[in-house]
């Protein structure tokens, strides 16, 4: 009976951990945008079961990612999926300077757009601006200097992720180099897909365990092979 009694006592004070925990994540999303004049993305319907409504990466775990070391500012990260750029944002207030996204939503680019605008105009350093391209990420040639793929919830089954994936074989094929794809929050599509590509393998998942959601992987991360043993099809 006592032992019934504190499970349900502990089941109450983790709840209010971990609704304090989002409400502080919220608040650190929000700081950053205020202080940058930036407006998100909205959370929009689901217009077609191929892609999935927008939501954005939070900062409490961007921050994660950029101390675990998987990215560094030398690299040329693509998100996939941009939404209203506040994750390229967050990493350009962090010193990365070659960054791009690719949102299929036109109203999402756009607001992606203005953000870009207002956030350069605050800096005296604009000659590396994020680069914007409203376009299906599916259906896109990737340029051959991409070190690292980003994504988040952006596709929404395994097929479409597959159909991506061959855009970034292709760009890989062009210009052998190390290729990292990060999944935020990976779905069993994503990694479904992931695991289907002998030229690519799994190379670490990071955890933050500040994050309500930190019981689940995070990022997951895959990196391409090396170039001796790339002889491989997609
Ligand atoms: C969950 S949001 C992630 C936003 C952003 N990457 C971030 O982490 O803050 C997923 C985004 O993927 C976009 N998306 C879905 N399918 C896409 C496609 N085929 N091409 C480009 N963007 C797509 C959606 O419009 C949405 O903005």
């Amino acid at each position: 009976m006592i032992c019934r009694f504190l499970l349900s006592f502990l089941e109450i004070i983790d709840k209010l951990c971990r609704q304090g925990k989002k409400r502080i994540c919220f608040n650190i999303y929000m700081d950053f945008l205020k202080k940058n004049a930036l407006e998100d993305g909205r959370m929009q319907e689901k217009k077609s079961i191929h892609y999935n409504p927008y939501e954005g990466t939070n900062i409490v775990l961007i921050e994660k990612l950029i101390k675990s070391g998987v990215i560094s500012p030398e690299d040329h990260i693509a998100d996939i999926g941009c939404g209203a750029g506040i994750f390229l944002l967050y990493l350009a207030s962090r010193g990365f300077y070659n960054l791009s996204g690719y949102e299929i939503d036109q109203t999402l680019y756009e607001q992606g757009q203005k953000n870009i605008e207002s956030f350069y105009s605050k800096r005296k350093d604009s000659s590396n601006k994020i680069e914007l391209l409203n376009v299906d990420a599916v259906n896109t040639e990737y340029p051959s200097d991409i070190t690292c793929f980003y994504l988040f919830n952006t596709f929404y089954d395994k097929d479409t992720y597959l159909s991506w994936i061959k855009k970034v074989y292709s760009s890989w094929r062009d210009n052998q180099r190390k290729i990292k794809i990060i999944i935020l929050f990976p779905t069993v599509a994503s990694m479904g897909a992931l695991r289907e590509c002998n030229w690519l393998r799994e190379t670490g998942r990071v955890i933050d365990k500040s994050h309500p959601c930190w019981r689940c992987v995070n990022f997951l991360v895959y990196e391409t092979i090396d170039e001796k043993d790339s002889q491989i099809p997609v």
